[in-house]
């Protein structure tokens, strides 16, 4: 980690801005991938350069699969972000990881298709293949861990994030198969940008909130009234782990 670290959130569904008082300026970015989802925040929180960028826009209209990953990613490269830590809504696959239960995972599957995935096209830049052995910094996720630990905040420190395409949700059967593959946690924006992180040689890292038991977890239907239910309180203990993980990360 540098010095002076300027550390990105790419806040998910539920956390779409920063607190008012820690805004010093918004940048409205093009860049030569297009727009990214909106304006990106920079100001400062716990003594940490903070930029901050809602993934879905704000307010939240951006669907998973339509969202410009590629342009996000160079915005907060181009303000200088040296770490991101990504905020995800995610449904909990495996028995630990039930609704209101936060992971900082350590893996990832891809299910996704048709997203623009890679820098490296051959146009935007010269075909290259990147290191992906493991998708999260190391580093940041004990940032997470350590921080989480400080304030008391139970965190799982393990956890296989499943990318679905969205914006549906899965079937009980796609769930049985994921689960097969290995997935402890199913989401729809954790891909492609971890891969496209790792490509700007950002250290990336995740903090999972279960919003839902994945289908078939649970008795019934998932409803969006139960995930607004999980979100408001749960979101508000992403933001402490946030808030404590900058504190421990100020040069
Ligand atoms: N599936 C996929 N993505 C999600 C879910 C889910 O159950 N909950 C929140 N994001």
């Amino acid at each position: 980690m540098s010095s002076q670290p300027v550390v990105a959130i790419i806040g998910g569904t539920g956390l779409t801005q920063l607190e008012g008082p820690q805004i010093a300026a918004a940048h409205h970015l093009e860049t030569p991938l297009g727009k990214p989802s909106g304006v990106v925040e920079a100001g400062d929180w716990n003594g940490c350069q903070v930029l901050f960028l809602a993934r879905h826009g704000h307010p939240h209209a951006v669907p998973p699969h339509k969202i410009n990953y590629r342009a996000n990613l160079l915005a907060l490269q181009e303000l200088g972000a040296t770490a991101i830590i990504a905020v995800n809504a995610v449904g909990g696959i495996h028995a630990d990881m039930g609704a209101g239960k936060i992971s900082v995972p350590h893996q990832l599957i891809d299910y996704t298709w048709g997203r623009e995935s890679t820098f490296f096209d051959g146009e935007f830049r010269p075909l290259d293949h990147i290191d992906l052995t493991r998708p999260y910094d190391e580093t940041l996720r004990q940032h997470l861990l350590a921080a989480a630990a400080r304030i008391g905040q139970p965190v799982l420190d393990y956890g296989v994030y499943g990318a679905t395409q969205g914006p549906r949700l899965e079937t009980v059967a796609e769930i049985n198969r994921m689960e097969r593959d290995g997935c402890d946690l199913v989401g729809m924006t954790g891909m492609p940008e971890a891969a496209l992180a790792r490509e700007l040689a950002i250290p990336y890292a995740s903090l999972c909130l279960v919003v839902n038991p994945a289908a078939g977890r649970s008795d019934g239907e998932i409803t969006m009234d139960d995930i607004r239910t999980v979100l408001a309180d749960g979101m508000q203990r992403v933001r402490d782990i946030v808030a404590a993980t900058l504190a421990g990360m100020k040069a």
